[in-house]
This record gives C-alpha cells, structure tokens and sequence, in this order.
C-alpha cells in the first residue's frame, strides 16, 4: 500500500510539474521542429541509477557482511550479486516498513533512500554471481526432484517453473536463487513456513508444505545449481 501510495504520490507530483513546464514553455517562440525537444519535461523519477553511487554506499555500509562484490562468504548473509535489481529494491522496502521482518537489515534499510537503493540495487546486479555447490550426498537428488518437478501429491509447484530451471530466476518477477548459502535459503523457506516472512505470499504457499528435511534438500541443491 505504502508503494502504491507513494507511486500514486509521484505521478501527481509529475503531472503537476509538466503542467507548470509546459505553462513556461508557452511564451518561448521556438523555432518550428524545436518545440517538441524542448517540452519534454525531466522526469526525476526515471532518473537513471548512479553505479559510482551505489558501489560507495555499498562498499561504506554493506560489504562488510555481504561481500565486498556481493558475493557473502558467510552462510548467514545472502549473496546479492546477479540479483535482480528490482527484487533488491522490493526487499530493503520491504526491510524498511518492516514488512519482512529483520532485526539486521531494518536498522540497514532504515538509512537508505528510495535512490540509495536503486544505486545500490544497480551496482549488485552487475557483479558476478559466485557459484556454489551442493554439500549433502544422501539428499541432494532429493532436492533436484523438488526443484525440477514439485512435489504433486502436496500440490508443491516445481521451483523450476519460477525460478527457471538454472536457477537464473525472471528479471522483475522471480528471485535469482542460484548458488546461494544453503543456510540462507533454508532460513528463508522456514521463515515462510512459519508466517515469519509474509513479503512473498507465493512463497508462504510453496513453503507450507514442505517439512525439514525437504528444506534442507532443495537448499542445498540450489547452492549447486548454475
Ligand atoms: C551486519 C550484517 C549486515 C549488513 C551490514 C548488511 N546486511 Fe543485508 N542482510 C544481512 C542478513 C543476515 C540478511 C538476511 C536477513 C533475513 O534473515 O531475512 C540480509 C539480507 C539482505 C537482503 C535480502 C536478500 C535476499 O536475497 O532476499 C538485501 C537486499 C540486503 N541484505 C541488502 C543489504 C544492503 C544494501 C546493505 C547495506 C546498506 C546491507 N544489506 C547491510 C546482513 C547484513
Ligand atoms: C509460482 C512461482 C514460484 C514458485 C513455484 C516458487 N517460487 Fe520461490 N519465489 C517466488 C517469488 C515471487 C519470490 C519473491 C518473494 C518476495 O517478493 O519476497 C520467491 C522467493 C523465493 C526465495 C527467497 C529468495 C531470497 O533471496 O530470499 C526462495 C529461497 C525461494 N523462492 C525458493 C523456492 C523454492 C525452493 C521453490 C520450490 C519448492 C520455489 N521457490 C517455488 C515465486 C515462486
């Protein structure tokens, strides 16, 4: 609701200032052709990310725990790297108005305006994603069937079909899971599970039913995938 209203907020704000530029505009007798380039009104909430910016802030706030090329060497911590830039900036303002709760990242988020995040988001998604792989013999094709097929009798949708079968994920619509801590991303399905993490309503679905032991084999079948 919070970004919706915001949006809601910006376009006024945007139709009120190309209302008042084009009110200026009036008076100058450009010459015939130049009108129209002239009249195009800056549009502040397209402006493009800062990538100098973003790797600043990045490097004074977040490398210590994330990385200094976003790539975590802590099973706890995410990697960020390759991520999508517009899932990154959904999760810090998901951090920040304490949607996804966080006891770490919120006082994190908390800092970061809406441009510090697309700056920072920018920088991320341009540095390699480091590969990872998978640790647990007796499970791992265990969670190569979840991932690639579901679970059909608990109506568990394949992984695969979101989150593409490398683990590349959908730029704007599904999170890159390849090659992250397998740590991290069963924390994650748990949080899910347990309604801790609501941020992602299909997720909290997925998570539902699927117990320990499959949490910990597609977690750890997805810290292979590449
Ligand atoms: C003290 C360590 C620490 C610092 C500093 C830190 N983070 Fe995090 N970050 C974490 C942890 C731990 C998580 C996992 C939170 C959870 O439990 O959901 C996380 C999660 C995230 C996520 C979610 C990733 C995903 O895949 O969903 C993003 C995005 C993120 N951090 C960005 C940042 C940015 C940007 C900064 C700097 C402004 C930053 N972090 C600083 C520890 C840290
Ligand atoms: C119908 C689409 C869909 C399916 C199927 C799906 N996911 Fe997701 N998944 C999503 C979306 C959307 C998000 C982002 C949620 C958000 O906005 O926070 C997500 C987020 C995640 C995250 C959090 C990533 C992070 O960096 O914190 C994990 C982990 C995850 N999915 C694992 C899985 C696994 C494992 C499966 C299969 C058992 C699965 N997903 C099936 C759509 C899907």
């Amino acid at each position: 609701m919070k970004l919706l209203a915001s949006l809601l907020m910006a376009a006024s704000l945007a139709a009120t200032s190309l209302s008042a530029s084009a009110a200026d505009e009036k008076p100058a007798a450009a010459p015939a052709g130049h009108g129209a380039v002239a009249a195009a009104p800056a549009a502040p909430a397209e402006a493009k990310p800062d990538l100098v910016q973003g790797e600043a802030k990045f490097t004074a706030v977040c490398a210590a725990c994330h990385g200094a090329d976003g790539n975590s060497g802590v099973p706890a911590n995410p990697k960020l790297a390759q991520q999508h830039p517009e899932y990154v900036v959904k999760q810090l303002q998901d951090f920040k108005s304490g949607k996804r709760p966080s006891p770490i990242m919120q006082p994190m988020a908390s800092q970061l305006s809406d441009a510090d995040m697309k700056n920072i988001a920018a920088w991320v998604t341009s540095k390699k994603g480091k590969a990872g792989f998978a640790k647990d013999k007796d499970l791992v094709a265990m969670g190569e069937r979840i991932y690639r097929g579901g679970i059909a009798d608990r109506q568990v949708a394949a992984c695969a079909g979101c989150h593409s079968p490398n683990g590349a994920g959908l730029p704007s619509q599904f999170p890159r899971l390849s090659g992250q801590h397998a740590d991290y991303t069963a924390a994650q399905l748990t949080a899910f599970r347990d309604g801790v993490r609501k941020n992602g309503p299909i997720m909290v679905q997925v998570a539902a039913r699927l117990n320990d032991r499959e949490i910990r084999a597609v977690s750890d079948y997805i810290a292979g995938l590449r």
